[in-house]
C-alpha cells in the first residue's frame, strides 16, 4: 500500500495526461504503455529485490551486492546521485502540491465569503508559490518523523478508492459536455506516424520512471521494509497495475476538460499548435470546469485537490525518505533529526527553483525524471543483472516461492534485466542526445 501511495501522485494526475495532450496524445499513451510494463516493472523488481535483500538504503545494498571494492566505489557514487535526484525531484513536487492545497482551500473559503483570500491562494504569485510550498514541506516531514508504514498504508488504503471514485464522476460528468468528444478522440486515436519520435519515447521513458518513483532508491528503500514473506513479482504487478490504471483514468478526465475549455473560450495552444503553459494548466482548465457545475462544483473540488493532495503527499513522503534512511542508517541520526535536515536543504532548493521559476522549473523537471531517473535505472539493472551473484539472486527471489518450479518470472526476468533494460534505456538516451 505504501508502494502503490509512493507510485500514485501528481504524475498520474498532473504528469502524464497534460504530457500527453502536448506530445501527441495516444501515440504518447500507447509508447507509454509499453514501457510501463516492459521497462519500467522489471526496473521496480530490481529495486524491490535488492532492497529486500540488503534491508537497507540504495548505497548499502549496491555495496552488499558488489564483489570488489571498485563495484563498491561506484554503487556509492549511483547511490549518492540518487540522494540528490530525489531531493530535486521533491523540491519541484512540493511546488505543485502546494497548488493542490491551494485550490483545495480556495473553494471553501470563497464559499464562505473569504475571497481575498481564496483569490491568493489560486493565483500564480511568488509569495503564495512559497508559502503553500513550505505548508506542504512541514507535512511531508511531519509525517516522515512518524515513520512510513502505519500511518501512510492506513491512508493509502482509504483513500486510495476515494481518488478513484472521483476521477470517475469526473470524467462521466466531463464526458457529456460539448467539446469532451475532440478530447477523447486525441487521447485515445493514436497517430502511428508519431510512435517513433525520439521526442515522444525519451518523454514517455521519464513519464514512465517519474510514475513508478523509480531510480532514485524510494522502492528500494520500501522493498527493504518488505517482508520475507510477501510475494514480490506480485507485489511489484498490483503497484504497477494500480499506477498505470489511476494514470490512464485520469487521461478521461484531463484531456476532454482541457477540450471542452478549449470550446468555452480558454486559450489553450499556443500558435506552433503546442499546448499553452503545459505546467499549469490543468489549474486553469479544472477550476473553469469546477465554476460550471455550481454547487455540486465546489463540493467536488474540494474533493479533487483534497484528495490530490493526500496523494502527493504518499509520494512526496517517500521521496524524503530516500535522504532520510541514508541519514539514519548511515550515521545513526535520530528519525528526526534527518528528516528536519534534509527537510531543511531540500525546502532551500525549492526556494531556489520559486525564486527562478521561469528559468528552472521545468529545467529540473527535465534533468531529474528524464535523464537522472532512466540513467539511475540502468545502473540498478547493471547492479542487478550483471554485478549481483546469480545464485543469491534467485534465492532471494525463490524467497516465497510455493511451488518447486522456478516460476515464468524467475526463468525470464533475471535475463531481461542484465540484457533487455539496459539495451532499451541507452538506446533511447543515446538516440536523444545524438
Ligand atoms: N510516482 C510519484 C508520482 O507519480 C512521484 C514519486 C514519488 C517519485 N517518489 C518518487 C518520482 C521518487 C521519482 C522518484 O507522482
Amino acid at each position: 500500500m505504501a508502494a502503490a501511495g509512493s507510485a500514485v501522485g501528481l504524475g498520474n494526475i498532473w504528469g502524464f495526461p497534460t504530457q500527453a495532450a502536448s506530445n501527441g496524445g495516444a501515440a504518447f499513451v500507447v509508447v507509454y504503455l509499453i514501457l510501463a510494463f516492459l521497462l519500467a516493472y522489471p526496473v521496480l523488481m530490481a529495486e524491490f529485490t535488492l532492497g529486500r535483500h540488503a534491508h537497507g538504503n540504495m548505497i548499502a545494498a549496491l555495496a552488499k551486492v558488489s564483489r570488489n571494492g571498485t563495484q563498491r566505489g561506484l554503487g556509492t557514487l549511483v547511490g549518492i546521485v540518487g540522494i540528490f535526484t530525489a531531493s530535486l525531484i521533491l523540491s519541484f513536487y512540493a511546488i505543485v502540491s502546494g497548488w493542490m492545497i491551494g485550490f483545495g482551500a480556495a473553494y471553501p473559503l470563497e464559499a464562505a465569503g473569504a475571497s481575498a483570500t481564496a483569490t491568493w491562494l489560486s493565483e500564480f504569485g511568488l509569495l503564495r508559490n512559497l508559502t503553500l510550498m513550505l505548508i506542504f514541506m512541514i507535512l511531508t516531514m511531519a509525517v516522515v518523523v512518524g515513520g512510513v508504514e502505519k500511518g501512510i498504508e492506513r491512508w493509502s488504503k482509504r483513500l486510495m478508492p476515494a481518488l478513484i471514485v472521483t476521477l470517475m464522476a469526473l470524467s462521466i460528468y466531463v464526458l457529456t459536455l460539448e467539446g469532451a468528444g475532440k478530447g477523447l478522440a486525441v487521447y485515445l486515436v493514436p497517430d502511428i506516424t508519431k510512435i517513433w519520435s525520439t521526442e515522444l519515447i525519451f518523454k514517455a521513458m521519464g513519464a514512465a520512471f517519474f510514475s513508478l518513483s523509480l531510480g532514485v532508491g524510494t522502492m528500494l528503500i520500501y522493498g527493504s521494509y518488505v517482508s520475507d514473506d510477501e510475494h514480490l513479482p506480485s507485489l511489484g504487478a498490483q503497484v504497477a497495475l494500480v499506477d498505470v490504471g489511476i494514470a490512464v483514468l485520469a487521461g478521461f478526465l484531463i484531456l476532454p476538460a482541457m477540450y471542452v475549455a478549449a470550446e468555452r473560450g480558454v486559450v489553450i495552444f499556443n500558435e506552433a499548435g503546442g499546448l499553452l503553459s503545459e505546467d499549469t494548466l490543468i489549474f486553469v482548465v479544472l477550476p473553469a470546469l469546477f465554476d460550471s457545475m455550481n454547487q455540486a462544483g465546489t463540493a467536488l473540488a474540494v474533493a479533487f485537490f483534497g484528495l490530490m493532495s493526500i496523494a502527493a503527499l504518499t509520494s512526496s513522503i517517500s521521496m524524503l525518505e530516500v535522504p532520510v534512511a541514508f541519514l539514519v542508517e548511515r550515521f545513526q541520526w535520530s528519525r528526526f533529526k534527518a528528516a528536519v535536515i534534509a527537510t531543511l536543504i531540500v525546502t532551500a532548493m525549492s526556494s531556489v527553483i520559486v525564486l527562478n521559476f521561469d528559468l528552472l522549473f521545468g529545467l529540473v523537471i527535465t534533468v531529474s525524471t528524464r535523464y537522472s531517473q532512466p540513467i539511475l535505472g540502468l545502473a540498478l539493472c547493471l547492479y542487478a543483472g550483471w554485478v549481483w551473484r546469480r545464485d543469491i539472486l534467485l534465492k532471494e527471489l525463490a524467497k516465497n516461492e510455493l511451488e518447486t518450479e522456478p516460476t515464468l518470472f524467475m526463468r525470464w526476468w533475471p535475463w531481461y534485466v542484465r540484457f533487455v533494460c539496459p539495451t532499451i534505456i541507452l538506446a533511447i538516451v543515446a538516440r536523444t542526445i545524438f
